[in-house]
């Protein structure tokens, strides 16, 4: 038995020197020492022998187990360093290693023209406020003095939702509601998105954007739209621009006229872009209506206002010479990264 226990150490101690993983050093733990185990069947097999040999072969087997215990002890603890280890180098990290660059978007030509035209009139003092692109009929054509058969409200024009909701057309629902919460002296913009059933083409899409404007204060005249665009022009095309008024029609103003600029890309001699005409329609404007007034409760005898409206894509499209309308939806980072 003597023999055979030094055995056991003897080959515990190769044995352990060649394991190379914690799962075979537990199966050598559970070999030696397990209900089965080698040592085990050699401890339990002591009842066979005399109290004297059992004493004395007794101290030897529990410092053979002692001894193999603290063998696997230390095996495993080496073994438990050596993973911990390999897990660091694993997942050491460079801090010195430059980082993957972050790739940057750039603004869309659109948010950049919408941006452009606010800047231009907050430094005039106007404030932007918003409306919400899901319209009432009410505010988009009723409150705007726009009558029952005006053909804008045709179904084959205006996206209806139910007889009263419709996506608005225009962003004048805005003057409506600005009327409607806010005393004057009212100055404000109001840029966003606007729709209308059309079939796309070059110069049409059925979603767009539009700026509006509204100014109401006591005594504003047609010479304070005239003063205000005219300085609007110059300060977003450049101080050589130069407007003219043409009469127009529109129901939310009365009078009402288009306002056009000199070509930009010409001057007013005439080119490709003005169609030989040297002058750029880019705004429908007007004075308030009374009737549009009246749905703000204003006393109408004592305030008046101008207003207008203009088309982001159109002045987009003359400022970067882009021709057509539909690049600006198609999401292609190619044209978009153009405008930085
Ligand atoms: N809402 C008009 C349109 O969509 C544009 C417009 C014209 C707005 C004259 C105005 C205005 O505020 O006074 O065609």
């Amino acid at each position: 038995m003597q023999t055979q226990l030094k055995t056991i150490l003897a080959e515990a101690k190769a044995q352990l020197e060649k394991i190379q993983t914690m799962a075979e050093t537990e199966e050598l733990r559970i070999r030696l020492l397990g209900k089965k185990g080698k040592l085990t069947e050699i401890l339990r097999s002591m009842g066979s022998l005399s109290p004297e040999e059992r004493k004395s072969f007794g101290q030897e087997a529990n410092a053979a187990r002692t001894e193999i215990e603290s063998l696997l002890e230390e095996k495993f603890a080496a073994m438990k360093e050596a993973q911990k280890k390999l897990k660091f180098k694993a997942e050491r990290i460079d801090v010195t290693e430059p980082g993957v660059p972050v790739k940057l978007g750039v603004q869309h030509p659109l948010t950049l023209t919408i941006d452009e035209i606010s800047k231009v009139f907050m430094s005039m003092g106007f404030s932007v406020v918003e409306g919400p692109e899901v319209e009432t009929v009410f505010n988009n054509f009723d409150a705007l003095n726009a009558g029952p058969n005006h053909p804008a409200r045709d179904l084959t024009d205006t996206f209806y939702i139910t007889d009263d909701i419709l996506l608005r057309t225009q962003t004048s629902p805005v003057q409506v509601r600005t009327l409607m919460k806010q005393e004057p002296p009212i100055m404000v913009i109001s840029p966003g998105r606007c729709f209308r059933c059309d079939t796309p083409d070059a110069t049409h899409s059925p979603m767009f954007h539009q700026v509006e404007g509204l100014v109401v204060d006591e005594g504003i005249t047609m010479a304070d739209l005239k003063g205000t665009l005219d300085a609007f022009a110059k300060d977003m095309f450049g101080s050589d621009a130069r407007t003219k008024f043409r009469p127009h029609h529109f129901p939310f103003t009365e009078p009402s006229a288009e306002m056009d600029v000199t070509c930009f890309k010409c001057g007013g001699k005439g080119c490709r872009v003005c169609k030989g005409s040297g002058w750029i329609e880019i705004l429908g404007c007007g004075m308030v209506h009374p009737n549009v007034l009246k749905v703000g409760g204003l006393d109408t005898e004592k305030y008046t206002g101008f207003a207008f409206g203009m088309g982001v894509e159109r002045i987009a499209m003359l400022k970067y010479g882009v021709e057509d309308i539909r690049l600006f939806y198609e999401n292609d980072m190619r044209f978009i990264e153009q405008f930085k």
